[in-house]
């Protein structure tokens, strides 16, 4: 019995010792979302025997776990907690929210984050720390390329973690910038084919984020390298990189994204498809009282959630009684996820605080999902395959509002004073022509699950390729070493440039000898 137990206990340690590695997971965005996919991400490492190292400002979920180090940024949340007053539905209605409608205020915001993550004590503890090694570091890009700086304190090769469609701004921290001819812009949220003024409007999108990340934020950037990072670097002796040649320095980058969900663009090596992997395999029972309302629900469910950010509560008080008038007047039960009881409720709606989205979704009496069109919840209705009617607020939800009209799985509502009246439309429409949005969902689910590996599984495995291959320098795309003059061949056209005229001033030079000499030819 003995010998058994012994031989099971080394069988149990080769196993988890031959392929663990320490890795290091920074996701400081302190968002509730941002939070689902950093929790996962560490799942299914931990899954993998791995040994993490956790940089997060969500530390209670975590406490628990063996395995897993934490490093708490929690004083970040109060970044996005201030910028949360300014993140409500009055002020998005009115036009009125600099989050929403000013991109350089969010890159400001997330500056910020990123300079209190690294300011951070725990933060400057652990990089000061001379015993901890990392095989391999996860970080996620937020707009700017600050956290590449960890790769000059622990020298080790690093993973970019993108949390929405691949788009421009974070595929040329790999490659280089897309073709604005038909790579949309996260904000601009257009759908290819372009119109002509879609794309001057593409181009001229880019080469103003272009010029702010190379230049305005650049030396922001720079000078938090040099306040947070550079001293600890000089302390310990090693090399100080250029700020440029680390953040272009990425291994690889995992994207939430899948390609069935998205547009279907053209992408370098180094960028892996990772999208799902947030959601449970097996899905968890709904609580007992949802449940009975779900399987009694005779003609079906209609699930409605504005997510985690914005609050429903804040919604003005004619919207919210618009809102029930139009749910009343349905066959189907709706479940509005609502963060305080509502009074004079139709009989046909139920309010839940808290709702355990995925398996709600997962029911078969769901029939239609009405949300903000979040990233996670754009996934989770793809992945259950159910139709959607999207009312985007802010950030990506825009595009994928449109994505999910493009598909065939839903339409779009716009956010505004007159919402009960436009979404009463779009409802009749939709529960019109139910059955060919469902099997519209239901074609592009089964193409998002048809993937050669479990989305978990992926994860781990580009995780470890990368530690495998030291960088995985074989993925890296070329494109990242060619300058972006040369490949739009600037080069090229300055020479021909520069040919023409030359080849213009000679044949003008000897027409003029021509001409100046033929009077002299004539006298003779
Ligand atoms: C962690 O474990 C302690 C003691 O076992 C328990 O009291 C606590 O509720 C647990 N916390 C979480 C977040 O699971
Ligand atoms: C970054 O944070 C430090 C404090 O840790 C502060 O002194 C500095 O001004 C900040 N830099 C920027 C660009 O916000
Ligand atoms: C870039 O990454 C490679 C592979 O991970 C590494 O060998 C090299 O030192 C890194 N360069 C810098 C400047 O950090
Ligand atoms: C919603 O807004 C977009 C962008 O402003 C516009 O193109 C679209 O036509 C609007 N949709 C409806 C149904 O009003």
């Amino acid at each position: 019995m003995e010998i058994i137990k012994y031989v099971l206990f080394c069988v149990v340690v080769s196993l988890c010792s031959c392929d663990a590695y320490k890795i290091l997971v920074v996701f400081s965005m302190p968002s509730p979302s941002h939070g689902i996919l950093a929790d996962n991400v560490v799942k299914h490492l931990l899954k993998a025997g791995h040994e993490i190292t956790y940089v997060t400002p969500y530390i209670e979920k975590q406490k628990n776990q063996t395995n897993v180090h934490l490093v708490d940024v929690s004083p970040v949340q109060k970044i996005l907690e201030d910028a949360g007053e300014m993140l409500n539905f009055k002020q998005i209605l009115d036009g009125a929210d600099d989050i929403v409608y000013n991109k350089n205020v969010l890159f400001e915001l997330v500056a910020t984050v990123s300079n209190k993550t690294l300011g951070n004590p725990n933060v400057q503890k652990l990089m000061r720390d001379p015993k901890q090694k990392f095989d391999v570091m996860i970080l996620e890009y937020m707009f700017n390329d600050l956290f590449s700086t960890f790769s000059a304190v622990f020298q080790c090769p690093y993973i970019w973690f993108s949390t929405i469609e691949p788009h421009w701004e974070v595929i040329n921290m790999i490659s280089g910038p897309m073709n604005p001819a038909y790579n949309s812009d996260y904000l601009q949220a257009r759908i290819p084919p372009f119109t002509f003024l879609g794309r001057v409007q593409e181009l001229w999108t880019q080469i103003k984020g272009l010029y702010y990340h190379e230049f305005d934020f650049y030396y922001v950037e720079e000078a938090i390298y040099q306040q947070q990072v550079v001293p600890i670097l000089k302390e310990q002796g090693k090399p100080v990189p250029d700020y440029n040649e680390l953040k272009y320095n990425a291994s690889l980058m995992l994207g939430s994204s899948q390609v069935a969900m998205g547009n279907a663009v053209p992408l370098p090596p180094s960028y892996k498809h990772i999208g799902g992997f947030h959601i449970d395999e097996e899905v968890k029972p709904l609580p007992e009282d949802l449940k009975k309302i779900m399987d009694n629900a005779k003609n079906g469910v209609i699930y409605f959630s504005m997510g985690s950010n914005l609050k429903s509560k804040d919604l003005p008080d004619e919207l919210k009684k618009g809102l029930l008038e139009v749910f009343g007047g349905l066959k189907q039960t709706v479940l509005w996820k609502f963060e305080e009881n509502l009074p004079n409720r139709p009989k046909n709606v139920h309010i839940v605080q808290w709702a355990p989205q995925q398996s709600i979704l997962a029911h078969p009496n769901l029939k239609l999902f009405i949300t903000h069109g979040g990233f996670l919840s754009f996934t989770e209705t793809i992945h259950f395959g159910v139709p959607v009617i999207a009312i985007p607020v802010f950030a990506d939800q825009y595009l994928n509002a449109n994505l999910a009209r493009k598909h065939g799985i839903g339409e779009r509502v716009n956010l505004s004073y007159n919402l009960h009246k436009d979404l009463k439309v779009t409802l009749d429409k939709v529960l019109g022509d139910l059955p060919k949005y469902t099997s519209r969902a239901k074609v592009v689910s089964a193409a998002y699950h048809d993937t050669p590996m479990k989305k978990g599984e992926e994860l781990n495995f580009w995780v470890e390729h990368v530690v495998r291959t030291r960088g995985a320098p074989h993925l890296r795309s070329v494109a990242l070493q060619v300058p972006l003059y040369q490949k739009l061949f600037l080069d090229l056209f300055v020479l021909l440039l520069v040919a023409a005229v030359v080849l213009l001033l000679v044949v003008r030079t000897i027409i003029s000898l021509l001409t100046s000499k033929s009077p002299k030819l004539k006298k003779n």
